[in-house]
């Protein structure tokens, strides 16, 4: 059976990609990363893609309708069935966001809907929470909403800083992501409104990432 064909996009260190990536090399893995774009050249996660043997392609274009266009085309020429923004740091076209609407996710570290935009981990620590995390949803207009398909909670420490509460979300992407897509290869997300449910329930893996129910009853 052929895998779920996945475009990624991203605009700097790609170490999400390289998570998407390494799920991928299990061929049991429903999905495969069929082409990256990045907005910008030269970067980290290009060259993860080309070491993968994964085409890889630069779009410049800083105006927004044209980016939308070339990316577009791309995607569907490779014959992309989801495409996953992986630290993609650009705003797409509403046009480009419709046309790929409940086929495009993206990841945000942070418990959305707390902590949307820019810099989510000095806006966990400046508002003291003790828990944040990691979001894979999918993407709407409004940038960093849309039906959540997983979250993953982690601590945050007394005396954490940025750098280290970042990598320790860092790590728990790397574990979401691959998860969420295999989600959505196997078609078991269900979209109504702003709500995702999973067919057969979240499996083992993912409710633990997830901890409904068990972490308030460990608190009790
Ligand atoms: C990640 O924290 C991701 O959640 C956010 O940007 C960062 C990208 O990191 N959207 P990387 O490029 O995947 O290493």
């Amino acid at each position: 059976m052929e895998r779920l064909r996945v475009g990624v996009l991203i605009s700097g260190r790609g170490s999400n990609l390289q998570a998407l990536i390494d799920a991928a090399a299990d061929p049991a893995y429903p999905a495969e990363i069929v082409t990256v774009i990045s907005n910008r050249g030269a970067v980290p996660g290009l060259a993860r893609a080309a070491s993968s043997g994964i085409v890889n392609l630069v779009i410049a274009e800083t105006d927004r309708a044209a980016f939308a266009a070339a990316a577009d085309r791309v995607l569907r020429e490779a014959r992309v069935g989801l495409v996953a923004l992986a630290g993609f740091m650009r705003l797409l076209d509403a046009s480009f966001v419709a046309a790929w609407t409940d086929r495009m996710v993206n990841i945000h570290p942070s418990l959305l809907p707390a902590f949307p935009g820019l810099h989510p981990q000095r806006q966990a620590l400046a508002a003291g929470v003790k828990f944040s995390g990691c979001t894979v949803h999918f993407v709407r207009a409004e940038v960093d909403t849309g039906p959540i398909i997983a979250q993953a909670v982690v601590p945050v420490a007394d005396g954490d800083d940025e750098t280290r509460l970042a990598e320790r979300i860092l790590a728990a992407e790397h574990r979401l992501y691959p998860l969420a897509v295999r989600l959505y290869a196997e078609g078991r997300l269900r979209v109504a409104g702003n709500k995702v449910t999973v067919t057969g329930g979240m499996p083992p893996d993912i409710a633990a990432l997830n901890p409904s129910g068990t972490l308030t009853e460990k608190l009790a």
